[in-house]
This record gives C-alpha cells, sequence and structure tokens, in this order.
C-alpha cells in the first residue's frame, strides 16, 4: 500500500463487549464463520449464507466520534467479511442473556409468546428485536415487521411471534386483546362465537359431547404480566476502547490471508492510489452483491478495498438542486435522510425521494438495507436492481473519480450500462457519489416493483417513470420511463419516450404508449426468468397505474383541464398500507377439577424454547469439534441421465489439506452400494451413471469445510448423455415411464358419468414445494475404533432408517450403529428419509478413514439433492346434479416420483385416500401413477399426498359451483360427509365432526355478511377484486404402511426422584419432547419438570418409525403412558404405606426394596389393517382429523399482486394435549399450506437443473405474508377416544387450509373475468403466482401479448 507499510494488521473488535485481536485473520472468513468456528459462539446460526433467511443476524455498533454517539444496526454475519468489522463491537445472542445468567426480556418473551419451535431461526429473530429495541424503546408494530423483513421462520407461521413482541409496543393493548384471560374485548369475541355456535348446536347425532360452558374457553396462551419488564439500563455496555481510541474505527489497516487481501484505506487518496495498483480490485460496503458471488458463484477476488472511512464516499450533502449520497452509504441512511428530506420539503420537490423510499420498502430485508450500498447496486448492475431504474428515470448525476484523471460526472442515462453487469465506469475509477435531483411542480414522478413476494425478494420487472409538463399544461414535455428485468441491463424505452413529448395526458396517449412500450421492449420467449408474456404484461401494467397517477395529480393543480381520479382509478393506484397484525386464539381450559401439576391440556412452552432463544440450544453443527475431525465436500451429478464415463479427482487431492476422495469404486461391492427406504433402488455413490441433477458421486474429505468443497469442485467428470431425460409429469407419461399405479374403484363411476346430464372435465397441476427447513442437512459420523462401531449425531427423522442402512453400507451389524438426534432445525417430512444419502456416504468415509467427519450441506445443495413435495398432475370428470350434488367422479392422479421410489407411493396412495376430501360420493374411480423421472427423488412433506388429493377435490367442486352459477359453499354443503357416511375406500367415518368445524368457523368469520360486503366491493372495483373462500379438511391419521404404526419408550427413574424419558420420536420443533413429558408427568402423577428427555437414540429405543404422518403423539404417547404405567404400579406398595409421602420418598422406598426403577413400553395402534386396493377392504386409518377455514384476499389485477387480508380457522384437535402447541402447528401448517399454494414455486430447466436454490430465487412466506387478521379456535367438546388422554393428531391436517387462500384468490380473479365478460370456470394451476393472478385476469393488456408458439423455442423453465 502507498503510505502505508504494508505490513498486515492485527483485527480488533468486541463481541459481546469482550475484546478479539488476531493477527493473523484470513480476510476471506465471514463474520459467521469467525463466531462460529474460531470463537466457538455457535448460538448464530447458517440459513442460507445468502443474506436471505436472517438466522445468522447479529448487531454490529459503531461509535461516531462526531456525533458522540453509539449507532447499532443488524446485519448478516453470513455475508458481512470479519475484516470488516475491524474497531467495531459484535453483539451476538450470547452476549444479551442466557438461561443461567438470567435472560434477555427478548428472549423471554419470544420462548414464552411459544414464538419459537425448532428454534433455529430464533436467535436471527432475537437480534433483530433486540437491534430494534437499542434504537427505539418503544417501537411500533409498523416498525417490529419492518425490522422483521429480513428473518425467516418455516415453522411458527409468525403470529406468536409478533404477539409476543407486541409486548414491548405502545399498541400492545390496542389490539388482539391485553394478554389477560379476563379481557373485555376477547369476552366479547369469545361469546359472540359461542352463543352462536351453541345456537347452531353442533351434531347431536355424531356422538361427541356439544356441552360446554363458555367459560370453559380461553385465548390466554401465556399471561403477559409473566413477563419480566424490560430495562434498557441493563443493556451491555458499548466497549469504552473503542471510543477512546479513535484510530481503531478510522485508521489504514490491511489484512493478508492465503488467496486474498483486504485494505481499508482511510482517505480518498489512498483509496484511489489502491484503486489504480489494483483495477480489479472489487470495492466492498455491504458486500452483499460481492459475498453472493463468491460463496455461490465460486468467484475469487483476490483483492478487496473497503471504503467505509473515506468520508468523501459516506457524506450526504444537501444542495440547492439536490442531495448528493456518496457511494458509500447504506440504502438505510439513504431512507431516514429521504424521510428527513420529505419532511422539511414542499411536496413537489421530493416525488423522486418518495418514489425511492417507497422501493426501498421492499428492498431486501432490513439487515441487508443496513449494509448495502447505493454504490453496489450502480456498480453491480444487475438487470433486476431496484434503484437504477429509478436514478436513471430521475436523471441522476455520478460523480466517478481516478488517481489519473481526477473526478468526471456522468448522467446515469442509457448509455450508463454497456452490457450485462457491465458499465462505464474504468478499471481505475471509483463511483464517488451520486446527485438525485429534487423535482419542480409539473414534474411526476413514480416507481414500481412486482416479485414473487412483497417483501424482501427481488423484482421480476420494475420500472422508474418520470414525466415534466409544459408550463400550466396536461401536455408532456419530456418523459423518462426506465425498466428493469426487460434486458441484460437496466433499459430506456427510448422511442416510447421521443413519441409521447409534445402529446396531452389523456387516454389516447395511454394507447399510443401501451402499444409502443411493447416495440421498445420485447422479450426473448427463451429469456432468462421466464414469465414472458406476464413480463411484458407489468411493463403497460405499470405505464397505466403511472398513467393514473398522474392524471390524479395533473387533476389537483389543473382541476378543469384534467379529469379527476374515479374512486375505482384511486384504488387501483394506491400503494400498499401497513395494517398491524390481529389474531385471536381460543381453545378449552382443562376441567376446573384438574390437579395442579398435571400439565396436560395446558399451553406448556416447548422444553427447549428458552436455549432456543438463548442460543445455548445445540444442533448437530454447533457441537464441539473433535481434535481429528474432518469436513466433507459433495460431488454431484451436474447431469438428469447420463452415463459416467471417468472420474478425475487428481487436483482435488493435490489440494493442501484434502485427506481422500470416495466414489462407487470404494465400495466393497455392489450390494454395499445400494441404499433406499422402501426397496433398495438408490446409490451410495452414483455407479457408473447419474439419474438426476444432484445425486451424489463421490465425496471429498478435508481439513475444513471450505477446502473439502473447494476440492469437491475440483473432481472432473465426463459424462455421455442418455435418452429418455424424462423431467416433467407429461414426459413421464408420454413415455410412460411409472413405477407403479394403483386404482380405487368404489361403485360404477364409468357409466354414471356415461349417463349424467351434467357432466365436466378438467385437468390441473400442483407444483411441489420445497421444505426449506431452516437447519439444512447436519450430520457427524464418529467411528469408535472397535468392532465396527459408529455412532452418528444426524438430523433426521429417522433414526432408525438411518442405523439399518448405514450399517448396511459399513456391513456391520446394526447394533454396532448409534443414530442420536437431539433435536433437528425443522423437518417436515424432508428429514425422513432423504437424509440417508448425505449420512450414509458420510459414515462410509468415516469408517474408512476412522476419524470422524461432519457435514452441513449449505443450502443450495440441500435444495438440489433433496427433492421437494411431490408436483401432482389431475385429470378428473365428474358427473353431478343440478344441486351440485356429486354422482361420480373419475381421476387420475400423476405424481413425479423423480429418480428413486423412495416413498413416493405411499404419497400416492394418500393422495388417493384424500381426493375426497369431505365430500360423499358413491361411484368413484381413482388411479394414481407414481412417475419415474429424472429429477432428485421427491419425498415426503407435511400432508403427504393428502393436500394434493384435496386439492383436486376442491378444484372440482369450484368448477362444479362456477358452471351451475352457485355458491361453491352450499355445493359443498350439500355434499359433505356425516357421521356414518363410509368413504370411497369404505371407511366408516366415526365421530365426524366437519360440519361442527364448518358451522363454526361460518359464524366466527362472519363469511355470509362478509360475502356480500365483497360483491358490493367487486361491483365498484375494477382493478382490484376481494376473493373469499370457505375450504374444510378431513385428513386420516395412521402410517397407510400398518407396520409402521408402532411406537417404544423407556422411562428410567434415578434414586433422586429424577425422570429420564426416551421415546421414539424425535424432536423437530413440533413440540413432541414437550407433549410427551405432559403424557408422562400425567402417567406418572409428578410435575413435568422432573422429567428431562435428552435426545433420541437407537441404543435407548429399537426398531421405532419415522417421526411423520402426524401420528408421533398417538404413537409414542401410548408408549410412554405404557411404560409409565409399569412404574407407577411398581411403586403402588410404597405410596401405600407412605400416602403421605413424596414421589422422591416412594422412588428411594423402592430402590432400597430392590425393584426395577426403569420400564419400557410399547404401542401398536389396534383396529387398523392394510388396505386391500382390490377388494376395498381394510382400514387404513385409525381416526380423522378435521378442521375448516374461511380466508379473504384481495388482488391487484393489474400486477397479480396479492395480500390475505384475514383467516379464521376452527380445527378439531380432540382434547389438546397442549393448546399452545397445537395452535402453533396450525399457524405453521396453515403458513406452509398458504406458501405451497401462492408464492413457492420451483423453476426446473428442461435439462432437469433446479434454477431455484435459495431464499432469493424461492420464496416462502415472510412476516408480511400472513393473514392480517388471524384467528384460530379449537373444537370444543369433541374428545377422540381413539388417541392419547383423548387428544387428535395435528402436524399436517391443518396445512390444506392453506388452500384457502388460493381459493379466494380464485374467487377474486372470477370476480375480474365475469367483469370481463368471460366464462367463470377457468384452471388455474398451482401456486396461485403473482404471474398466474395477473395472466388469469385478461383484458386490453395481456390481448396485445402473443404468446410465441410452444414448440418454437426452448423456454427457461419447465411445469414438472
Ligand atoms: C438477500 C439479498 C437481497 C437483495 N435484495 C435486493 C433488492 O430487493 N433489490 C436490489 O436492487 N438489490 C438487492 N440485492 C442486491 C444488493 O444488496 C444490492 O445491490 C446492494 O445495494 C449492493 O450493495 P453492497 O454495498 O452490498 O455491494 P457490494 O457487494 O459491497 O459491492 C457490489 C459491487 O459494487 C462495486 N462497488 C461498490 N462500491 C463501489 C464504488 N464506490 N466504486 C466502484 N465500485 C463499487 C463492487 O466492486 C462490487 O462489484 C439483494 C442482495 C441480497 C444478498
Ligand atoms: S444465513 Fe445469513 S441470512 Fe441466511
Ligand atoms: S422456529 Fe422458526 S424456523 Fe423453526
Amino acid at each position: 500500500m502507498p503510505d502505508a507499510k504494508g505490513a498486515s494488521s492485527a483485527l480488533v473488535f468486541f463481541v459481546n463487549g469482550r475484546k478479539v485481536e488476531d493477527g493473523n485473520v484470513d480476510p476471506e472468513w465471514t463474520l459467521l464463520t469467525y463466531l462460529r468456528n474460531k470463537l466457538r459462539l455457535s448460538g448464530t446460526k447458517l440459513g442460507c449464507g445468502e443474506g436471505g433467511c436472517g438466522a445468522c443476524t447479529v448487531m454490529l455498533s459503531r461509535y461516531n466520534h462526531a456525533l458522540d454517539k453509539v449507532t447499532h444496526y443488524s446485519v448478516n454475519a453470513c455475508l458481512a467479511p470479519v475484516a470488516s468489522v475491524h474497531g467495531l463491537a459484535v453483539t451476538t445472542v450470547e452476549g444479551i442473556g442466557s438461561t443461567k445468567s438470567g435472560l434477555h426480556a427478548v428472549q423471554e418473551r419470544i420462548a414464552k409468546a411459544h414464538g419459537s419451535q425448532c428454534g433455529f431461526c430464533t436467535p436471527g429473530i432475537v437480534m433483530s428485536m433486540y437491534t430494534l429495541l437499542r434504537n427505539t424503546r418503544v417501537p411500533s408494530m409498523e416498525q417490529i415487521e419492518e425490522y422483521f423483513t429480513g428473518n425467516l421462520c418455516r415453522c411458527t407461521g409468525y403470529r406468536p411471534i409478533l404477539e409476543g413482541f407486541r409486548t414491548f409496543t405502545l399498541d400492545a393493548k390496542v389490539q388482539g386483546g391485553c394478554g389477560r384471560a379476563d379481557c373485555c374485548k376477547l369476552k366479547d369475541k369469545i361469546s359472540g362465537t359461542n352463543g352462536a355456535v351453541n345456537g347452531i348446536g353442533g351434531d347431536p347425532g355424531n356422538g361427541e359431547s356439544s356441552a360446554y360452558e363458555e367459560s370453559s374457553v380461553t385465548h390466554l396462551l401465556y399471561d403477559k404480566y409473566d413477563f419480566k419488564p424490560y430495562d434498557p439500563t441493563q443493556e451491555i455496555i458499548f466497549p469504552p476502547e473503542l471510543k477512546v481510541d479513535r484510530e481503531l474505527q478510522t485508521s489504514y489497516v490491511e489484512f493478508h490471508g492465503p488467496r486474498v487481501s483486504f485494505y481499508r484505506p482511510s482517505s480518498l487518496s489512498q483509496l484511489l492510489q489502491l484503486k489504480s495498483l489494483h483495477p480489479t480490485a472489487k470495492i466492498i460496503v455491504g458486500n452483499t452483491e460481492v459475498g453472493v458471488e463468491v460463496k455461490f458463484k465460486n468467484q475469487v477476488y483476490p483483492v478487496l478495498i473497503n471504503p467505509s472511512n473515506v468520508s468523501e464516499l459516506n457524506t450526504v450533502v444537501e444542495e440547492d438542486s439536490g442531495v448528493v449520497f456518496g457511494a458509500s452509504v447504506t440504502l438505510t441512511t439513504i431512507e431516514e435522510t429521504l424521510r428527513a428530506q420529505l419532511s422539511k420539503q414542499e411536496e413537489y420537490r421530493t416525488r423522486i425521494f418518495s418514489a425511492i423510499l417507497e422501493m426501498l420498502r421492499w428492498f431486501a430485508g432490513k439487515q441487508i438495507r443496513n449494509a448495502a450500498a447505493i454504490g453496489g447496486n450502480i456498480m453491480t448492475g444487475s438487470p433486476i436492481s431496484d434503484l437504477n431504474p429509478l436514478l436513471m428515470a430521475a436523471g441522476a448525476t455520478l460523480t466517478l473519480c481516478s488517481k489519473e484523471r481526477g473526478e468526471r460526472q456522468v448522467v446515469m442515462d442509457q448509455s450508463f450500462f454497456t452490457g450485462y453487469r457491465r458499465n462505464i465506469v474504468l478499471p481505475d475509477e471509483i463511483l464517488l457519489s451520486v446527485h438525485i435531483p429534487y423535482t419542480t411542480e409539473g414534474e411526476y414522478f413514480f416507481g414500481y416493483k412486482q416479485a414473487r413476494r412483497r417483501d424482501d425478494d427481488i423484482a421480476i420487472v420494475n420500472a422508474g417513470m418520470k414525466v415534466i409538463f409544459d408550463h400550466e399544461s396536461a401536455v408532456v414535455k419530456k418523459i423518462d420511463l426506465a425498466f428493469g428485468g426487460m434486458a441484460p441491463t437496466t433499459v430506456m424505452a427510448l422511442s416510447t419516450m421521443k413519441k409521447l413529448v409534445g402529446r396531452k395526458w389523456e387516454p389516447l396517449l395511454l394507447e399510443e404508449a401501451t402499444t409502443s412500450l411493447l416495440e421498445d421492449l420485447p422479450l426473448s420467449p427463451s429469456a432468462p426468468g421466464g414469465m414472458i408474456e406476464y413480463r411484458r404484461a407489468l411493463t403497460i401494467s405499470f405505464f397505466l397505474k403511472f398513467f393514473l397517477s398522474v392524471r390524479g395529480q395533473l387533476s389537483k393543480r389543473l382541476p378543469g383541464l384534467v379529469e379527476p381520479l374515479t374512486d375505482m382509478e384511486e384504488r387501483a393506484v394506491k400503494l400498499h398500507e401497513h395494517t398491524s397484525p390481529k389474531s385471536t386464539q381460543i381453545f378449552q381450559k382443562v376441567p376446573a377439577g384438574q390437579s395442579q401439576i398435571d400439565p396436560v391440556g395446558r399451553p406448556l412452552p416447548h422444553t427447549s424454547a428458552q436455549k432456543q432463544a438463548s442460543g445455548e440450544a445445540v444442533y448437530v453443527d454447533d457441537m464441539p469439534r473433535f481434535e481429528n475431525e474432518l469436513y466433507a465436500g459433495l460431488v454431484l451429478s451436474t447431469r438428469a441421465h447420463a452415463k459416467i464415463i471417468s472420474i478425475d479427482e487428481s487436483s482435488a487431492l493435490s489440494l493442501d489439506g484434502v485427506e481422500r476422495f470416495f466414489c462407487a469404486r470404494d465400495m466393497p461391492n455392489l450390494d454395499r452400494n445400494k441404499i433406499g427406504c422402501i426397496i433398495h433402488d438408490e446409490e451410495v455413490f452414483a455407479y457408473e451413471k447419474v439419474t438426476c441433477v444432484g445425486q451424489i458421486i463421490g465425496l471429498v474429505a478435508a481439513k475444513d469445510q471450505a477446502t473439502a468443497q473447494r476440492a469437491a469442485k475440483l473432481v472432473k467428470v465426463q459424462y455421455e448423455d442418455i435418452k429418455p431425460c424424462i423431467i416433467t409429469v407429461h414426459d413421464a407419461i408420454a413415455e410412460k415411464s411409472y413405477y407403479n399405479s394403483f386404482t380405487i374403484n368404489k361403485g360404477d363411476a364409468e357409466t354414471v358419468l356415461k349417463g349424467s346430464a351434467n357432466l365436466l372435465e378438467g385437468e390441473i397441476h400442483l407444483g411441489g414445494q420445497e421444505h426449506f427447513y431452516l437447519e439444512t442437512n447436519a450430520h457427524l459420523a464418529v467411528p469408535k475404533g472397535e468392532d465396527g462401531e459408529l455412532e452418528l449425531f444426524s438430523s433426521t427423522q429417522n433414526p432408525t432408517e438411518t442405523q439399518k442402512l448405514v450399517a448396511k453400507a459399513l456391513g456391520v451389524p446394526e447394533n454396532r450403529v448409534v443414530v442420536r438426534v437431539k433435536r433437528m432445525g425443522g423437518g417436515f417430512g424432508g428429514k425422513e428419509t432423504r437424509t440417508c444419502s448425505i449420512s450414509v456416504p458420510l459414515c462410509v468415509a468415516a469408517a474408512a478413514m476412522n476419524r470422524p467427519v461432519r457435514i452441513m450441506l449449505d443450502r443450495d445443495e440441500d435444495m438440489v439433492i433433496t427433492g421437494t413435495r411431490h408436483p401432482f398432475f389431475c385429470r378428473w370428470k365428474v358427473a353431478f346434479s343440478d344441486d351440485g350434488v356429486l354422482s361420480a367422479v373419475e381421476m387420475d392422479l400423476y405424481a413425479n416420483g423423480g429418480n428413486s421410489l423412495d416413498l413416493t407411493a405411499s404419497v400416492v396412495h394418500r393422495a388417493m385416500f384424500s381426493m375426497d376430501n369431505v365430500y360423499k360420493c358413491d361411484n368413484v374411480r381413482v388411479t394414481g401413477y407414481v412417475c419415474k423421472t429424472n429429477l432428485p427423488s421427491n419425498t415426503a412433506f407435511r400432508g403427504f399426498g393428502g393436500p394434493q388429493g384435496m386439492f383436486f377435490a376442491e378444484d372440482m367442486i369450484e368448477r362444479i359451483a362456477s358452471f351451475l352459477n352457485k355458491d361453491s359453499c352450499k355445493v359443498r354443503e350439500r355434499n359433505m360427509y356425516v357421521t356414518g357416511d363410509k368413504t370411497h375406500y369404505n371407511q366408516l367415518l366415526e365421530r365426524c365432526t366437519i360440519r361442527r368445524c364448518w358451522d363454526e368457523v361460518t359464524v366466527q368469520a362472519d363469511y355470509s355478511s362478509r360475502k356480500a360486503s365483497i360483491d358490493s366491493f367487486n361491483k365498484l372495483n375494477k382493478y382490484r377484486k376481494k376473493g373469499i373462500s370457505l375450504i374444510p379438511v378431513k385428513f386420516g391419521i395412521s402410517f397407510t404402511a400398518l407396520f409402521l404404526n408402532q411406537a417404544g419408550a423407556l422411562v428410567l427413574v434415578y434414586t433422586d426422584g429424577s425422570v429420564l424419558l426416551s421415546h421414539g420420536g424425535t424432536e423437530m420443533g413440533q413440540g413432541l419432547h414437550t407433549k410427551m413429558i405432559q403424557v408422562a408427568a400425567r402417567a406418572l402423577q409428578i410435575p413435568a419438570d422432573k422429567i428431562y428427555i435428552a435426545e433420541t437414540a437407537t441404543d435407548k429405543v429399537p426398531n421405532t418409525s419415522p417421526t411423520a404422518a402426524s401420528a408421533s403423539s398417538d404413537l409414542n404417547g401410548m408408549a410412554v403412558v405404557n411404560a409409565c404405567d409399569k412404574i407407577r404400579q411398581r411403586l403402588e406398595p410404597y405410596i401405600a404405606q407412605n400416602p403421605k409421602g413424596s414421589w422422591e420418598d416412594w422412588v428411594k422406598a423402592a430402590y432400597f426394596d430392590r425393584v426395577s426403577l426403569s420400564a419400557t413400553g410399547f404401542y401398536r395402534t389396534p383396529g387398523i389393517s392394510n388396505f386391500d386396493f382390490e377388494k376395498l377392504e381394510g382400514r387404513p386409518f385409525n381416526y380423522f382429523s378435521y378442521g375448516a377455514a374461511v380466508t379473504e384476499v384481495e388482488i391487484d389485477c393489474l400486477t397479480g399482486d396479492h395480500s390475505v387480508l384475514r383467516t379464521d380457522i376452527v380445527m378439531d384437535v380432540g382434547e389438546s394435549l397442549n393448546p399452545a402447541i397445537d395452535i402453533g402447528q396450525i399457524e405453521g401448517a396453515f403458513t406452509q399450506g398458504l406458501g405451497l399454494f401462492t408464492i413457492e414455486e420451483l423453476c426446473y430447466s428442461p435439462e432437469g437443473v433446479l434454477l431455484t436454490r435459495g431464499p432469493g430465487a424461492y420464496k416462502i412466506p415472510g412476516f408480511q405474508d400472513i393473514p392480517k387478521e388471524f384467528n384460530v379456535s379449537l373444537l370444543r367438546g369433541a374428545p377422540n377416544p381413539r388417541a392419547v388422554f383423548s387428544s387428535k393428531a395435528i402436524g399436517e391436517p391443518p396445512l390444506f387450509l392453506g388452500a384457502s387462500v388460493f381459493f379466494s384468490i380464485r374467487d377474486a380473479i372470477k370476480a375480474a373475468r365475469m367483469d370481463a365478460g368471460l366464462s367463470p370456470t377457468f384452471r388455474l394451476d398451482s401456486p396461485a403466482t403473482a404471474e398466474r393472478i395477473r395472466m388469469a385476469c385478461p383484458d386490453f393488456i395481456t390481448e396485445k401479448i402473443k404468446p410465441a408458439e410452444p414448440g418454437s423455442f426452448k423456454p427457461w423453465s419447465v411445469t414438472v
């Protein structure tokens, strides 16, 4: 470096108040790697590594010497280079509290409010909230939601997190009740619901008790007065040394690692000199672009320059003509500056600023905005940058600067970007600042963005539009229209801009602009990103909105000259408004006489919640390293169907730190290489050929993760493609590529269909879904060195299956392999079988080297390897009466199973068993096809085919209702099952509560009057429509594979009275361990806190079934009761001898009397049997769970955007073991269902490559996607005699209620189509993405866009 000595500096920063000094830091490391691997602070989690999930959120604090002020901001530790925190203070979740030293109020409240299920997201959410509180003592709900824009949770459905943190806000008392059991607000609601439901009276014929008293219900899931008050004076102080030693934060530093050097200049001249010396250097501020490129695009940038101390790049200057932002000014500072401008300038001057502010609302998450700079956004030149279209349309001026030539200014116009991510800035130049102009009175400016998810998502198309009018006229003087997402760079619609000059702002101009824009912005049918027609339609939709908004503003300025907007038009251009979320949860209290120590039926928080909130909960990758441990990197297939010609690992082996490479050659024989969960049709390592992209070909064992992954990428595999390559269900149908097929045939559907007057046929596709558990696959294999013993710590839902397959691959008896599962950061079915494809090769490597080997997949690897929920295609035919009563149904279901059978046949069975949903029909023929394709094997996912089957039933009902012009609810009611009916597979329905759930939710949601007001709204609105739907669910409980319906438990009582409980189920966040402790506490009649569950392990309870099918509480609960009863019986004599004694007294007495204090328990579900498809005999399900939901949505017909306004759910969970956990499961499952049916879209290339590989491209619901009002009631007075303590299973059944969002969107689209004179019976595939919604509302815009002829081009992605 120029004027510095060139020697490496020592990195100095503070973590949780303690100083860290490192003279040997590797600048390639992120802050997250440093915290986890070097400082062993494992509370901060890795969920994605790309800034998209927030699991890694930490707080950075910086001292502003000029203002004598400390600023706190949340950032993603997975993107922040550790070198960038030199001189700063870092606070992690461990630093704010712990269960030992006392939890911080934020940690306590999220835990007690049931806001932590699997807990993997929890530390990140805690840190976002903590940072907010450090900045704002009493925040608003809007601020809370803003701070959470960068955090995802896959379990909770967000409601409990928001409600728990609402207690920090002023509006805590305004909505959703005050938190007290006797809250007057809730009382009204509860009595209103009950009164009405009592009026309906349930269905006495069903056999369930409908008698319950009003006082028996409550909404008190926790008492907020239990929370300790938040005391900001107790917060950890900012390290005084960082205040005193100005140099630390501001001085020049440089760090050199083996591959990368990092420089932090302290002046502009130093920066320019460095850039002149290293023209290819990357200037990093937030590192939010560069970090992602390095991690996921294998880029190496040897020189990084961080200009955070160069004042010229970090200042904001207000000038007469506008505001100048230094290029390193963060987006958060820009937001704050612009907001201040809005409050002090005249409205007309700040129109560009308003548009930028509105755009920043939807720009990334809070953590990214805190770190990322305006310069990074401009210089990256992404074609979907959100700021570039605005800056271009605004005519922003950029100041560039180099050492040799000094400063120059360029206007950001069409000539700035020269190609994909290229611009006119020269290699030795830097971007110094950006001037954003004020607007004048006759100048109007708007920005637009449409993304898959409104929050924290990159744009599909975005735009900045500016028009300047001639003085006091409506004649265009100048117009600038810039678009993102329509070309490899941000582009301006030049010829349209030219044509519109001199034209009056009137409908004719709109007409001409739309035609011209289409010519200006062509898009190849093969363009990356797909959605061609939609993207083209959006450009015009945006212009229409712009046209209307400008007309609205002009009409205020020139009242007589320009027509004001109608109410309908006003609504069309209205911006999205924040509404504070509302919710109620209602459940039955425990009976008055229930013992105080009996926890069953009480809302106990998750037993690990507090540890999860403090970061103390240990997940696999948090386990300390073994001394000689290695890390595994995987070599994955890049072809969908190909012969492996050769594998060359030589380059990988030559890398320093690489120990060994494993592939199929290393397996002693072909049989040991075979694995699979039902049949062994998979391979540990692909042998001879690959059958999907993402298949494991080899494994590199190396000293650490970075080396292993780098080496794995160096392994060269040569392929020769094999035909056919079957990617989609339609490919499979064409090739007749099926594993097998099954038929259920009841009555004579064929004949009835032939003779029916009313007959409808339909086809529909339902896409797959990525599990997106926050903790990716993580496994640690530890060979014991003796007799083939091996211990595997694994994030699996299926320890026994894992044990079996590991033993098989190692060639040892199963008794040498112990699989241990402490907890998982979510599973949802994705860790039921697919984990073995990673853990088995890992164990092979560990055993061969006799060394521990660890792996935690990166998010993109996990998504590519592990398969998804099955995409399904369905063809149906239905006959019905004029009243809509079903007389016959024929259905063909095709599931895309992928490259191995896995569980697909069982998934198809459940889809077939669920295709009736809650509707009776005597003539049914349903055939399910298990399609074999060249995708990664698709697998179990919460609902397991059930949601797919039910979805097709509801699609059929909707189309019948539209055809008959009837309310779909009436059609549903006409066909609904009652107790005593038999399903199409001849199972008798006992205690069927569907009608009670249905009636109760109808009243709770005030369905009829809301439907009427929605109809009125729709009459008055053309561009926005509302929709409402009422969707029921029936879900059969049991594994359909009979042998799996068994469970075991082990109870060990120690002489101090403490109890160690083990059972066969695993804890993945669903609260199973908590429920099992409650069950054991009741059975042993002791307080729950005497019972502990340490882990699930194959050496405690053998031969277990996977934790799946919602049946784990039922099965394991009964096994636990069985074991506890044995203990209790053995203690009876000692209780009788000393009735006033304590549990401890009896235990001790029994011990001294030489009585065994350990017992095993076992349970097999009675009364069920395998289903015989030929004879239609057998009882596949023990019982059914029921529920119903009403959802209301609003859609924007111009953009396809939607908002979920309200959802009400009534769910039958029998007598809840734990209402907080059950409500948590309902809300979490509903939210996953909402994602499945709306925004979660997997895209595959025609070659079978998954294109959506992380949170950036694949969108699960975020905090702002849940219903604005979310009310959940547990059906009261509905005990279930077929499961433990009268409870019912809950994990999967509510997921399908998320389809109520889909069907209300459908309802809204129907209204739009009817306005346009189109048929109300139409096909709408799932998910109802913004693209599908927009394109299902045809109008004059879509009419102008002609899709390319299928087959005439290669699409970017295909529907699989
Ligand atoms: C999860 C996530 C969500 C995102 N969401 C959005 C979104 O909604 N909308 C959107 O538009 N973008 C989004 N982005 C992209 C990114 O955050 C923005 O582009 C951001 O503004 C980049 O700023 P940075 O400081 O982090 O850039 P860095 O990664 O630090 O740098 C980016 C590039 O700019 C160059 N550079 C930076 N400063 C200068 C300078 N002064 N002179 C010359 N070159 C310079 C660097 O050399 C580098 O090539 C997202 C990114 C992530 C990870
Ligand atoms: S791990 Fe950092 S945002 Fe996901
Ligand atoms: S609790 Fe949030 S991801 Fe599991």
